[in-house]
């Protein structure tokens, strides 16, 4: 850190959104939302429930839920998202644009990740739901990992970009595309070469942890996402394209919050929960970076932008304060471990933090 950063004590942005979040239903619906509604104005929903959320009507009732289970005074806007899967139709593309409420269509490969059984097997297949989202203005959200089991899991989302992206964005010049969560120097390289229409949201955990972080001293499941983290070459390349101030790329916490018990087990689930100090991790890794003066576009202006909504007006305060991480937080019946757990942070977001 420079003399010049640690000048630095307050700073003050524009009320970020979180354009990538998990927040699950029912009981753990409510024991989560209440640490982003904290934090960010809007965030875009994903549908991986099971049942996964594949109409707009299911979409419209979890957004009463959500809203339903938000907490007095919040303001929050949820976005929802349409599972795209090899039956959408092109019918029900239109009827998501029309209620007002769908900000997007996500398309998981089948079997890449968490509740994603019900994905895409054979993209060719909806290539007619794709075409009724250019007609639409509807953008296409990726989880961009190849299934392919002869793939090293380290591999799946360049091999994913090479096999199937470039053909897709090559095919489908107008349709927007987000890749999600991206993990490597391949990924940076080719949004940043992409059309304007392609963008990509970057999770805290990516920005901070190399895959060392996955066995540091042990096997660390609460550092097990999905992409997984990868080498320090490639974090290093995420981190210079998140504070670039290449409005392509911008903020996807991708908090996805599983009981203690499923992360703890023979074969642990995927997910990190990173919403209770979202922003603060991402403070944090700008500041390492030199670059706090490049957060606001990031996590503030550039996913609104890219989305065509109108940027936030409220502000938000982050001190460079110490606190330290709960240990664990009730996640309905069961327990969530979150994030740096019992550690230190260096980054306080002044009003309404969940843990101030
Ligand atoms: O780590 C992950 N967890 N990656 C995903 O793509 C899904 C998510 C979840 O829903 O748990
Ligand atoms: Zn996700």
């Amino acid at each position: 850190m420079t003399a010049q950063n640690d000048a630095v004590s307050t700073l003050s942005l524009t009320r970020p959104d979180d354009w990538h979040l998990h927040l699950r239903d029912g009981d753990r619906l409510a024991a989560v939302l209440p640490h982003t509604a904290a934090q960010f104005a809007r965030a875009m929903v994903m549908p991986n429930l099971t049942p996964p959320i594949v109409t707009t009507k299911a979409a419209l009732a979890y957004r009463d839920r959500i809203l339903a289970a938000l907490p007095a005074h919040a303001d929050f806007q949820p976005l929802m998202t349409l599972y795209l899967t090899e039956e959408t139709t092109p019918s029900e593309i239109r009827r998501a644009r029309e209620s007002g409420a769908v900000y997007g269509v996500k398309l998981y490969p089948a079997g890449a990740t968490t509740h994603s059984e019900a994905g895409v097997k054979e993209l060719s297949r909806v290539y007619p739901v794709l075409e009724a989202m250019v007609e639409q203005g509807l953008p296409l959200l990726l989880h961009g990992e190849v299934t392919d089991p002869t793939v090293d899991v380290f591999d799946r989302e360049r091999v994913f970009i090479e096999r199937h992206l470039v053909p897709l964005v090559a095919r489908f010049p107008s349709l927007k595309v987000v890749l999600e969560h991206i993990t490597t120097r391949e990924a940076v390289a080719f949004v940043r070469e992409a059309h304007p229409f392609v963008a990509a949201t970057i999770t805290p955990q990516h920005l901070l942890f190399d895959r060392n972080a996955l066995f540091q001293g042990g096997l660390r499941p609460h550092h097990y996402c999905l992409p997984v983290l990868k080498r320090e070459v490639h974090r290093r390349a995420v981190l210079e394209a998140a504070v670039s101030g290449n409005p392509k790329f911008f903020l996807g916490t991708d908090s996805a919050p599983h009981p203690r018990s499923g992360k703890e087990s023979r074969c642990g689930c995927a997910g990190i929960y990173s919403a209770h100090a979202a922003l603060e991790l991402y403070a944090e890794a700008f500041d390492n970076a030199n670059a706090l003066d490049r957060l606001e576009g990031f996590a503030s202006y550039a996913g609104a932008d890219f989305y065509g909504l109108p940027r936030n007006q409220a502000k938000i305060t982050l001190e460079r304060v110490a606190w330290q991480v709960p240990e664990e937080f009730p996640f309905g019946a069961e327990r969530l471990l979150p994030l740096r757990a019992g550690e230190r942070m260096l980054w306080r977001l002044r009003a309404n933090s969940p843990s101030a």
